[in-house]
């Protein structure tokens, strides 16, 4: 069966007006390839530059996500700094990211993230939903159980996985620059896998990999047939490594 694979690009606090010419660039490759598989390339930039960007840039294959959205469950109001879903949604984004771990080292609990999780379910956003151990909870072991205790505590029981990517980031790979073993990975996308089956009854969940994901490592990560795809920080900054990133992974 041939699945989606999504290249999500996650630009954190980077990024200007300029910037577009990267997106730009990506979009002339992706018209002049065509692979077997299907694929999706979101772009995260900064909120601000969303609209601008969404407004220039009609692909087929492109779309836009959000890094963040208010928790606050109203299309607007005096709310100082907040940015609604419905505001996020209107700026032409159609995903955002939830439960990144520099958010929840910042301000996001699990309330507030399942609060945002249905937030922008609601107001037509699809949701890409982050979990990831840190080195000593890998360590110690408890890597799955972290992982399980992030999804029980965020994800109602019964959220439509069709509006959901769940990203595994473990924390100690982010900007990095060391990946886990595809042995690891193998074990933790399985038992993702099961335990979503078991408890929210999906059989086919999208679950995606992030975590200092390179032009050289990219084939090596797309040998786990259950990763279909992946979250890029600051390899995803430049047109030349996303596209190279692309290429290495239909190779
Ligand atoms: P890096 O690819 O820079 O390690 O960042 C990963 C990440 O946090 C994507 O959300």
């Amino acid at each position: 069966m041939s699945k989606t694979i999504y290249f999500i690009a996650n630009w954190k606090m980077n990024g200007n007006f300029h910037s577009i010419t990267e997106i730009e660039n990506v979009n002339n490759f992706l018209r002049k390839n065509v692979f077997s598989k299907l694929k999706k390339i979101i772009f995260c930039p900064p909120s601000n530059l969303l609209v601008s960007f969404t407004k220039k840039i009609k692909a087929k294959l492109i779309d836009f996500g959000a890094q963040d959205i208010s928790k606050i469950d109203f299309s607007h109001g005096p709310y100082t700094g907040q940015l609604s879903a419905k505001m996020i949604k209107d700026s032409g984004a159609n995903y955002v990211i939830i439960g990144h771990s520099e958010k929840r080292l910042l301000d996001e609990d699990y309330k507030t993230i399942k609060k945002k999780i249905s937030i922008a379910i609601k107001n037509k956003l699809k949701v890409i939903f982050c979990i990831g151990e840190n080195l000593s909870q890998k360590n110690k072991n408890l890597s799955f159980k972290t992982l399980k205790n992030q999804i029980t505590n965020s994800l109602d029981k019964k959220i439509d996985f069709n509006n959901l990517i769940i990203a595994y980031e473990p924390i100690w790979s982010i900007g990095t620059g060391i990946i886990p073993s595809n042995n690891y990975l193998d074990q933790i996308y399985q038992n993702l896998k099961k335990f979503l089956n078991e408890k929210y009854k999906v059989k086919y969940p999208v679950l995606i990999y992030g975590g200092s994901v390179t032009t050289d490592n990219v084939a090596i990560l797309a040998k786990n047939s259950l990763i279909s795809g992946f979250l890029i920080g600051g390899a995803s900054l430049r047109s030349k490594s996303l596209i190279k990133i692309i290429k290495n992974y239909f190779k």
